[in-house]
């Protein structure tokens, strides 16, 4: 093929890791000005593609051709050299510099007596967002930042460093709806202005909103190549798994467990003078927190913990009234939180996988106060092997794994836990397709044996599919208790937009 619009050639690709074939002969092509999406399940080798790329990595064998002419890139200066700029699943910024700061990191303009001219780069970088339509604090540390707006000064950063193929490795994974809307039409601005993009998500959808043609690898080899136009998310997710997916959600029990209260929170005000909420938790429910991102949900499970101190609060544990006064005290209490951004707080990712299951478990594999060595590694097999983590073994060091497996083990661990009451934030965000269904068939026999789920979520099917009970949030009070038929996308997106869509 002698495509004159081929800005980028990918020719028979491959990567090992120790004990990891990531990718083998991967070929890839990409045109000038077109979204290409790069799609494949949790570990199918998209990353490790893109770092290849960016010459983070090297390849074993193949070609990286740029325009036609075969290029070698010893490091990521050499590829942006090339035009290339690369959108890491894990940010790059420098949290403690501001955003004009990370911007021209190492090459800073300089004024006519060669010192730093700090005005002219934040009028640059000014000049920059005011093009992407984007308002930064160009005086903030990133760190004060919100993801979305960091993730615009990775693109900023990109752009003022004149890529020309830009690759955006699960840029919504941790993005608001209205934040995603906003960057798929910075997208569509750049493809008008000639630049390619690689777009790797999960939600099959969003590919259908911005991206003109797609790959698939599966297991690190090609799957197949299609148009847009041409394909519906059936048809990828059996090019992606190789198989059909059952989309359906296992059955909720009918009628609804009204079992015993395992939690009353009578009332909880998060910080004074503002909203007052109540609500309680039944034996062998799964209770949803649905509401648009910033209603108040995860701040409402983390000052239940006790992770973030109330203003005041009353919280009843199987009747009893309990102090929560730290996440351990409720740990203690048999209450459990899946944190929303597990790659800060979840994961000890220097230390293996059966350790990371295991940890603050193992209390359910001791016997006469030891370890039963043998059935805490049984466990910790079978639960990674149930939410489906891709590895060598359970002894793999957690550091090595993709992004979306690295998220499976912390929730093979909450799966795996002795708590009673589990409190799972976005579970599945950054998931597979099929990895996703087997996460939702755990939870549904977690509460078979009796246990209780809140499940915080901004997925509606995934509320509506999984949620016996739903709780819907907006301005930080919980609006609506919806259960039965009236849990169903109209009404919770009514009740959540009560106060009017920001
Ligand atoms: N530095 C490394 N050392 C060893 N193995 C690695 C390393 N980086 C990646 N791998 C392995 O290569 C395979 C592909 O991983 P990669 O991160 O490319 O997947 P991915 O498609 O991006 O998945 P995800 O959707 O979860 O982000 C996985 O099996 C992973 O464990
Ligand atoms: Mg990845």
């Amino acid at each position: 093929m002698n495509d004159t619009a081929e800005m980028l050639r990918l020719e028979g690709v491959s990567k090992s890791f120790p004990g990891v074939k990531a990718l083998s002969g991967i070929d890839l092509s990409i045109r000038r000005g077109e979204v290409h999406a790069l799609l494949g399940e949790n570990g199918a080798g998209k990353s490790t593609l893109m770092k290849i790329l960016g010459g983070i990595h090297q390849a074993d064998e193949g070609r990286i051709l740029i325009e036609g002419e075969e290029r070698r890139f010893a490091g990521y200066s050499d590829a942006i050299a090339a035009g290339i700029g690369i959108i890491f699943q894990e940010f790059s910024l420098i949290p403690y510099l501001n955003a004009v700061e990370n911007i021209f990191l190492g090459r800073y303009l300089k004024n006519r007596f060669g010192l730093m001219d700090r005005a002219a780069m934040k009028r640059s970088a000014r000049e920059l967002f005011d093009e992407l339509g984007v308002r930064i604090d160009l005086d903030a540390p990133i760190c004060r930042l919100s993801v979305a707006q960091q993730q615009f000064v990775e693109i900023g950063k990109a752009l003022s460093l004149k890529a020309r193929l830009l690759v955006l490795d699960e840029p919504t994974a941790t993005l608001t709806p209205n934040e995603a809307a906003h960057l798929f039409n910075i997208m569509r601005e750049l493809r008008a202005r000639g630049v390619a993009m690689i777009f790797i998500s999960h939600h099959l959808d969003e590919i259908f909103e911005v991206c003109d043609r797609i790959s698939v690898l599966r297991d690190g080899a090609n799957a197949g190549h299609a148009e847009v136009g041409e394909t519906n998310v059936d048809a990828l997710v059996e090019m992606m798994v190789g198989r059909r997916i059952e989309h359906s959600f296992p059955p909720k029990p009918r009628p609804a467990p009204r079992g015993r209260k395992v939690l009353e929170v009578p009332h909880i005000q998060l910080a004074r003078g503002g909203p007052v909420n109540a609500f309680d938790l039944h034996e062998g429910e799964i209770l949803g927190f649905a509401g648009l991102v910033g209603s108040g949900r995860t701040e409402l499970a983390l000052g239940v913990m006790g992770a973030d101190r109330a203003h005041r609060k009353t919280v009843l544990r199987n009747g009893v009234p309990v102090r929560l006064d730290d996440p351990t005290q409720a740990l203690a209490h048999g209450i459990g939180l899946l944190p929303e951004s597990r790659k800060v707080e979840g994961l000890i990712t220097d230390f293996t996988i059966r350790f990371n299951i295991s940890l603050n478990n193992l209390g359910r594999h001791r016997s006469a106060g030891l370890v039963d060595r043998a059935s805490e590694e049984r466990s910790a097999a079978e639960l990674s092997r149930r939410v489906g983590v891709k590895a060598p073994g359970i002894e793999t060091r957690v550091a090595t794994l993709s992004g979306g497996n690295q998220q499976k083990v912390v929730i093979a661990r909450w799966l795996g836990h002795a708590c009673e009451v589990l409190i799972f934030d976005e579970p599945t965000r950054g998931i597979d397709v099929g990895a996703k269904a087997e996460i939702y068939g755990l939870m549904r026999e977690l509460t078979r044996q009796g246990k209780s789920i809140v499940m915080i979520s901004s997925e509606l099917p995934e509320i509506v599919g999984m949620c016996d009970r739903v709780a819907v949030f907006s301005g930080g009070a919980i609006v609506a208790t919806l259960e039965g038929d009236s849990i169903n996308s109209g009404d919770i997106m009514r009740h959540a937009t009560r106060g009017g869509l920001q």
